[in-house]
C-alpha cells in the first residue's frame, strides 16, 4: 500500500513539475508512514513540507495542489491535509477487504517474495568450543535464527555459518590437563565445563602447567598427530553439547552449518601475504598490523588491526578476514550478517574496513554487524549463578520448562501429563526466546523468569494463548483455519482496525529482514493480538446476527490466526492448538 501511495505522489509531483509549480530536477525521497491514529487516516506523507521551499509555497498550499494532481486510485477513499501540511490517506475498506481476501487464498498470506533474490550469509551462535555453551551465546543463536527464517520466507538464499571458536590457546590448557590425568579423561570429558574449569585452575596456579599448555598449543598448530586427535575429540564433545542446545531451542542449526575458525587455518598466511602485497602492512613491535586512519585512540593515534603476532601466531581478526573472503568470493554473498555481541562493534568496523581496502570482499557484498546488548540478571547485573559462575544454557532451559510446567498445571490441573509436558515445553522455551526477541536488539536486557512467563503483556504465553483463542473458535466449528470461505466485508471499526494491521504483515517482515530486528515482528504480533481481542469482544463471531456477517468475521479470525501462527513460527516459536 505504501508503495502504491509513493507512486501516486510521484505521479502528482511529475504533473506539478510539468505545470511549472515545482522546479525541474527534484528527486525527493518520498516518505509514507503508517498513521498512529486512525482518525487521521491510514497513511501519512510529509512530502508537501519537504518540497514547500523549492516550490516557493506554503506547505499547506503545496499540499492542496498535490491533492488536486493525485491520480484517483481505487484503494484510496480520500486524502486530507492535516496540521502544518501532512497528507493523510484513507484506505478504502472494500479494497482492503479484497486484499485480505487474496491473502486468505494464499499459503504465504499475500506476502510477496523479494523481487531480486539475495544470497545472505548469517553468522550466528558461534560459541567458543572447549567450554559448554552459556547464556552469552543465547542471543546470537535466537536472534540470528529468527532473522534467517524471515529472510528465507521472503525468498532469500540463506547460508547459516556457525563460526565456532574451535582453535585457540584454550586447547593447550585442555591438552595439558588431559596429559596430567589420562585415566579420568573420558569420564571427565562428559562434563566439559568441569573439565575446562579444572584445567583453567591448574593453568592459573602452576607456571609449569601454563608453560606446558603453551608448548602444546604450538604442537597442535604445527599439526602434531596426537594433539590433533585429542583436539578433535574435545570439539566433538563440545559440538554435541551445542547440538543438544539447538534442538532444545528449536533452532535451525545443524552440523552442516558449522564452519569454525580452524577451517580457515590454511588461508591465514595467504591473507597476511595479500595485505603485504597491497602495501597495507606495518610492523609494530614485531607484530604485523594494518593501521587505519579512520580509527583512532583517545590520543589521536591510528588504531591497528593486528593480523600476526610477533611469535608468528594469527588472531581472531585474521580468521575473520579469511572468513569474509570466503563468504564474499566463494559463497558469493550479497549480504553477510554478523549476529555478535555489541561489544565487538569496533572489531567488526575495523575488519570490514581492512577487508574492503584489501579487496577481500566484492563490491556488491554488504557487511553488516547486527550487534546485540548484554543479557543481565533480574538485578540488572551481568547474568551469573548465585556463586558467581556462568550459567549453563541447558540449566536455564530446564528451569524455564519447570516453571512453565508448574504454571500450566496450576491453571489446568486436569490436563493429561504428556500434554502438560508439551505445553510446558512450548511455553517455557518460547518464553525464553520471545523475551529475547521482543527487546530492541542493541539494548541490554534483564533476564526475568516472572516477567517472561506472565500471561499479560508482550510475552510468549500471551501470544501463544491469543493463538489458541482463535483456534478454539474453529475447533468449536469443527473446521480448520484454512477451510473458511465467503465474502469479507469490513463494517465495524474494530474490524477495520484489525484488517488494516493484518494487511501490514509483509511490510513488517520486510523491515525485519532489512534491519535484522525481530522485535518489530514481536511488536506487530502483540498489536495484532490486542486488536483481535477488541474485535472478538465487540463483534460476536459464532453468535453474529446474520450468516453473512458470521462468515465474514470467521474469515477475519482465520487470517488473524494464520498470521499469528506464521509470525510465531518465523520467530522460532512452537504454537499450540490449546493450552
Ligand atoms: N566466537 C566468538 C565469541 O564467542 C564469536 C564469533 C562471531 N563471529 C565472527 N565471525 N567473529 O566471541
Amino acid at each position: 500500500m505504501k508503495d502504491t501511495i509513493r507512486q501516486l505522489i510521484q505521479q502528482a509531483l511529475t504533473r506539478l513539475t510539468e505545470d511549472g509549480v515545482l522546479p525541474a530536477g527534484l528527486t525527493p525521497a518520498i516518505q509514507v508512514e503508517n498513521s498512529k491514529d486512525k482518525s487521521h487516516g491510514d497513511f501519512a506523507s510529509n512530502i508537501a513540507m519537504m518540497l514547500a521551499k523549492p516550490a516557493g509555497l506554503k506547505p499547506r498550499e503545496l499540499a492542496e495542489k498535490l491533492i488536486a494532481a493525485l491520480p484517483a486510485n481505487p484503494s484510496i477513499s480520500k486524502v486530507e491535509i492535516a496540521g502544518p501540511g501532512f497528507l493523510n490517506f484513507f484506505q478504502n475498506s472494500d479494497a482492503l477487504a479484497q486484499r485480505l481476501q487474496k491473502a486468505l487464498a494464499d499459503e504465504r498470506l499475500g506476502v510477496r517474495k523479494h523481487g531480486d533474490l539475495q544470497r545472505v550469509v548469517v553468522d550466528l551462535s558461534s560459541p567458543n568450543l572447549a567450554k559448554e555453551m552459556h547464556v552469552g551465546h543465547l542471543r546470537s543463536t535466537i536472534i540470528g535464527d529468527a532473522v534467517a527464517r524471515v529472510l528465507e520466507f521472503l525468498g532469500d538464499a540463506v547460508t547459516r555459518q556457525n563460526h565456532v571458536g574451535d582453535w585457540g590457546t584454550q586447547f593447550g590448557m585442555l591438552l595439558a590437563h588431559l596429559e596430567e590425568n589420562p585415566a579420568s579423561a573420558e569420564s571427565e570429558l562428559a562434563d566439559l565445563e568441569q573439565f575446562y574449569r579444572a584445567a583453567k585452575k591448574r593453568f592459573d596456579e602452576s607456571e609449569a602447567f601454563a608453560d606446558r599448555a603453551r608448548q602444546l598449543v604450538v604442537k597442535l598448530q604445527a599439526g602434531e598427530a596426537e594433539c590433533l586427535r585429542l583436539w578433535q575429540r574435545f570439539n566433538e564433545v563440545s559440538l554435541s553439547h551445542c547440538q543438544e542446545v539447538y534442538e532444545r531451542l528449536g533452532v535451525r542449526l545443524t552440523p552442516d552449518d558449522i564452519r569454525g575458525e580452524s577451517a580457515y587455518n590454511d588461508e591465514l598466511p595467504g591473507i597476511v601475504q595479500a595485505l603485504r602485497d597491497k602495501g597495507l602492512l606495518t610492523e609494530s613491535d614485531g607484530a604485523q598490523c594494518v593501521f587505519l586512519d579512520e580509527f583512532r585512540n583517545a590520543e589521536g593515534n591510528p588504531l591497528p588491526v593486528i593480523v600476526q603476532k610477533a611469535g608468528g601466531g594469527y588472531l581472531y581478526a585474521t580468521t575473520d578476514l579469511a572468513a569474509m573472503r570466503y563468504r564474499s568470493r566463494v559463497l558469493e554473498a550479497d549480504r553477510v550478517l554478523y549476529f555478535v555481541d555489541q561489544r565487538q562493534a569496533l572489531h567488526f568496523q575495523m575488519v570490514f574496513a581492512v577487508a574492503r581496502r584489501a579487496g577481500f570482499v566484492r563490491e556488491g557484498t554488504d557487511l553488516e554487524h547486527m550487534g546485540f546488548g548484554t543479557m543481565n540478571g533480574a538485578d540488572g547485573r551481568p547474568f551469573k549463578t548465585r556463586d558467581g559462575g556462568t550459567v549453563k544454557l541447558i540449566d536455564l532451559l530446564d528451569e524455564a520448562e519447570q516453571r512453565a510446567y508448574a504454571l500450566v498445571k496450576g491453571k489446568n490441573p486436569e490436563l493429561p501429563e504428556d500434554e502438560l509436558r508439551g505445553i510446558a515445553r512450548a511455553v517455557g522455551i518460547g518464553a525464553v526466546k520471545y523475551a529475547d526477541l521482543s527487546k530492541h536488539r542493541t539494548s541490554d536486557y534483564s533476564f526475568n523468569f516472572e516477567l517472561m512467563l506472565s500471561f499479560e503483556g508482550n510475552t510468549a504465553p500471551y501470544l501463544l494463548y491469543a493463538y489458541t483463542r482463535v483456534a478454539s473458535v474453529f475447533r468449536k466449528l469443527g473446521k480448520s483455519l484454512e477451510a473458511i470461505d465467503g465474502d469479507l466485508v469490513l463494517e465495524a471499526e474494530q474490524e477495520q482496525a484489525l484488517a488494516a494491521r493484518l494487511a501490514q504483515f509483509g511490510e513488517v517482515l520486510g523491515n525485519v529482514a532489512e534491519k535484522g530486528q525481530p522485535h518489530l515482528l514481536c511488536a506487530y504480533l502483540y498489536d495484532l493480538a490486542g486488536l483481535f481481542s477488541s474485535f472478538y469482544e465487540n463483534c460476536p463471531i459464532l453468535a453474529a446476527d446474520t450468516p453473512a456477517r458470521q462468515q465474514s468475521r470467521l474469515l477475519l479470525a482465520a487470517l488473524t490466526g494464520r498470521t499469528l501462527r506464521q509470525g510465531l513460527e518465523l520467530l522460532g516459536l512452537e504454537t499450540l492448538e490449546r493450552m
